[in-house]
């Protein structure tokens, strides 16, 4: 990329932060920040990380990702995506690098919408994830005005557990499984973000973007597309939120329209089917 040839990437160790290092590495010089040797959430160690290491950008993808987990853990999800990010920011304003961060869909809480959801409608989080991440876009624009705040949505892609994995497991396992299909969003290939997050963060203003695939669906059409992609024999039947009774809140409707990123550097994301596609292909898992 552009910027620099030294990069900073947070949660390298995860879905999004591992692909930006596949992308990246090979013609970059990397510091990768993770869990357990980096822990983002104090300000003295984050910082001296980061000042040690000089980078043109950082690249902070490291999250406490549990959805449901938060709504019991609420002192870790906000020290991690709320306090950790306040830290970043505040050390890339000192050193006058941009800092690119990864928000979530969940920050609307979909009561609202039935149509793709741009940058300028306003975010209404419900439950500690969302609260937390949103957390984390105040403290960005509080703190680092040189920002990308890159909102995306239902991640998979190699380097953690992911909805596509758990439900090639479980189909392989049982002959029914039961999907939410009362909660409508769009499946995001991690190896697709990270490209188009290095084009944005090359070219375009700074600024909040939405970069997830393109096209909606509900869980219950997800896991069918990949039980139906995969030839494995097994039943999906739809059910409700209610009946799955997570901890969580959940948006009912939030898919992400990509305003910012088409009427900037003109570029558009590829179908979430195409995707799925691709990342079954690549692991092998293509009927
Ligand atoms: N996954 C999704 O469906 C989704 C959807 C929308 C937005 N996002 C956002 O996209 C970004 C990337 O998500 P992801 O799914 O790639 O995340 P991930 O796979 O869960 O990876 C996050 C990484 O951050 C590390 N981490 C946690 N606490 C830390 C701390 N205090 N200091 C340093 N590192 C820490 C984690 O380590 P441990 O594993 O040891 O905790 C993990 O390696 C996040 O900001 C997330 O909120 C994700």
């Amino acid at each position: 990329m552009n910027r620099g040839n030294y990069i900073t990437i947070t949660g390298h160790k995860g879905i999004l932060g591992s692909q930006l290092m596949k992308l990246l590495s090979p013609e970059h010089e990397i510091q990768g920040l993770d869990l357990p040797e980096n822990d983002l959430t104090d300000l003295k160690s984050a910082r001296r990380a980061v000042l040690k290491f000089e980078p043109d950008i950082i690249f902070h993808t490291a999250a406490y990702t549990d959805v449901d987990g938060a709504e019991s853990d609420i002192e870790k999800a906000f020290l991690v995506n709320s306090l950790a990010t306040r830290n970043l920011a505040l050390t890339a304003a000192e050193i006058d690098i941009p800092i690119v961060y990864f928000s979530t869909d969940f920050v609307f809480c979909g009561c609202n919408y039935s149509a793709p959801i741009n940058e300028f409608q306003p975010a209404a989080p419900k439950g500690v994830y969302a609260l937390s991440k949103w957390g984390g876009e105040e403290e960005i624009r509080r703190y680092q005005p040189k920002h990308y705040i890159i909102r995306t949505s239902w991640l998979y892609g190699a380097g953690g557990k992911n909805f596509v994995d758990t439900i090639c497991k479980l189909a392989s396992q049982r002959d029914s499984l039961n999907v939410i299909n009362d909660q409508k969003g769009t499946p995001t290939f991690a190896a697709d973000l990270a490209e188009e997050t290095i084009r944005l963060a090359d070219f375009a203003p700074y600024g909040t973007y939405h970069i997830s695939g393109i096209g909606s669906c509900s869980w219950y059409e997800f896991a069918w597309e990949i039980v139906k992609l995969t030839g494995l024999h097994c039943k999906i039947y739809p059910i409700s939120t209610w009946e799955y009774n997570s901890a969580a809140p959940r948006p009912a409707y939030s898919a992400l329209d990509h305003l910012c990123l088409r009427n900037t550097i003109g570029d558009n994301m590829p179908h979430w089917r195409d995707s799925l596609k691709k990342y079954l292909e690549q692991t092998n898992r293509l009927k």
